[in-house]
């Protein structure tokens, strides 16, 4: 099998890389360790960025986001039994959607059936080969060993994929902040009983609350880093979720969970997010905690980014967009580094053994109320500042 860009990965990094390229004439096949029905339901972000769906209406495939997206044009951040709206729209003229990672994902996978773009689910053993001369992918199928001569390969595999492991020791630089703990997050059949989302801080810890549609919320928990989901029967949840979001006379609407895990926090970049032909997207090469809702919206600019440098190297042999590509996605990428780990420090619990730094918190979120400065610098960095061809 030969094709001239081989992605590694179906998940929005990989899916929208391959439908950029299939808009420039340039061919690619996706390879997905998953089935499709798994890629489809995993339940993770929510938050798109305008840029994000600027993207998608521009590949022609925003028709169930414009139906079924909830455009937002403010959050609420809470603390203390006080609410403070962040004006966001007022504050920037630009807003973010709630539109679940997994319809996005359903989307592009659509798109791409469609437009006669390969995606071959359930490939195993995927191993990338000759990075610097004339890149090969191998896997196994169904039918067997196979081998895909590509020109350039896309690592689009996520964090834990293969394709950051296939650069030389030393060649990567990477950059490494764990936290002392987790997200809980459930889905729940409840009509949200807030219209914008709200990110509490609490002595008992962070939650944060967030919707998929009319009738479905989505919540999350801080919880410690290495908790198991078996300790958190639905009731414990409900009631942790009330004593952190819950006001006088406002409560969290409760309803049967459908979904619910556990994921751990971290910050990662591997620098400079390219060896040879290899280009890394999106978690491959870098993890944001989610308090800042940029993973998925910095995977899709990482491959906005990517496919224009690709297109050309394709249609004017120009290398120099492939040679700036890192550079040009990492300005954005520590950009989003700073901010969500400004908005996690600022929102849990540190359990420091002090309380200085939950002094510091507070005082912190006090002067979002006090200036105009603060609330601004936190709504553009929320919505995301507009892309350029640099960033
Ligand atoms: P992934 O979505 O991880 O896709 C990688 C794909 O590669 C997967 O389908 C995987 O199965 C496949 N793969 C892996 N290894 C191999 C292999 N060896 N061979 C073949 N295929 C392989 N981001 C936001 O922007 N906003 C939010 O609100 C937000 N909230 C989040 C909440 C939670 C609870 C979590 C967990 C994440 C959240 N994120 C959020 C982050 C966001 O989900 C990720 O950043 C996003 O999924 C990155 O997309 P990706 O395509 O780079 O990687
Ligand atoms: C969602 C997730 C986030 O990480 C966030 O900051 C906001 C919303 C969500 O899943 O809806």
């Amino acid at each position: 099998m030969r094709t001239q860009i081989g992605i590694v990965g179906a998940g929005p990094a990989g899916l929208t890389l391959a439908l950029l390229l299939q808009r420039q004439g340039i061919e690619a096949v996706v390879l997905e360790r998953r089935d499709r029905a798994y890629v489809e339901g995993r339940v993770r972000a929510g938050l798109l960025e305008q840029n994000t769906v600027d993207v998608m209406h521009r590949l022609g495939v925003g028709a169930n986001l414009d139906r079924d997206g909830l455009p937002h044009d403010g959050i609420s951040l809470r603390w203390q039994g006080e609410t403070l709206h962040v004006p966001m729209r007022e504050l920037t003229g630009r807003q973010v959607t709630v539109y679940g990672q997994q319809y996005v994902v359903r989307d592009l996978i659509d798109a791409c059936g469609e437009r006669g773009v390969p995606v071959h689910f359930e490939v195993d053993g995927v191993e990338l080969h000759d990075l610097a001369g004339e890149p090969s992918i191998t896997f196994d199928d169904g039918a067997g060993r196979q081998t895909l001569s590509c020109d350039l390969i896309a690592g689009c595999d996520g964090f834990h994929g293969v394709c950051r492991g296939s650069i030389p020791a030393g060649a990567l630089r990477e950059h490494h902040f764990t936290y002392p703990f987790g997200w809980l997050g459930i889905l729940a059949e409840a009509a949200p009983a807030a219209e914008e989302l709200i990110y509490a801080w609490h002595e008992r810890g962070f939650a944060l609350y967030s919707m998929r549609s009319p009738s479905i919320s989505r919540l999350y928990l801080q919880v410690p880093a290495d908790e198991s989901i078996e300790t958190w029967p639905d009731q414990r949840i409900w009631g942790e979720l009330q004593a952190r979001l819950g006001v006088p006379g406002w409560r969290v609407e409760e309803g049967p969970i459908v979904d619910k895990g556990i994921t751990p926090m971290r910050s990662f970049v591997a620098e400079p997010m390219q060896h040879g032909k290899l280009f890394l997207a999106g978690d491959a090469a870098h993890i944001v905690p989610p308090t800042g809702a940029k993973g998925l919206n910095l995977a899709v600019n990482d491959v906005r980014l990517l496919s224009e440098a690709i297109g050309r190297y394709f249609s004017a042999g120009d290398s120099s967009g492939l040679a700036g590509y890192g550079e040009a996605a990492l300005r954005r990428v520590w950009r989003a580094q700073d901010f969500s780990n400004f908005m996690t420090q600022l929102l849990h619990r540190l359990d420091d053994g002090d309380t200085f730094g939950s002094r510091l918190q507070l005082a912190r979120l006090e002067q979002l109320r006090r200036s105009t400065a603060a609330i601004t610098n936190l709504a553009e960095n929320y919505v995301g500042f507009p892309a350029t061809d640099d960033f």
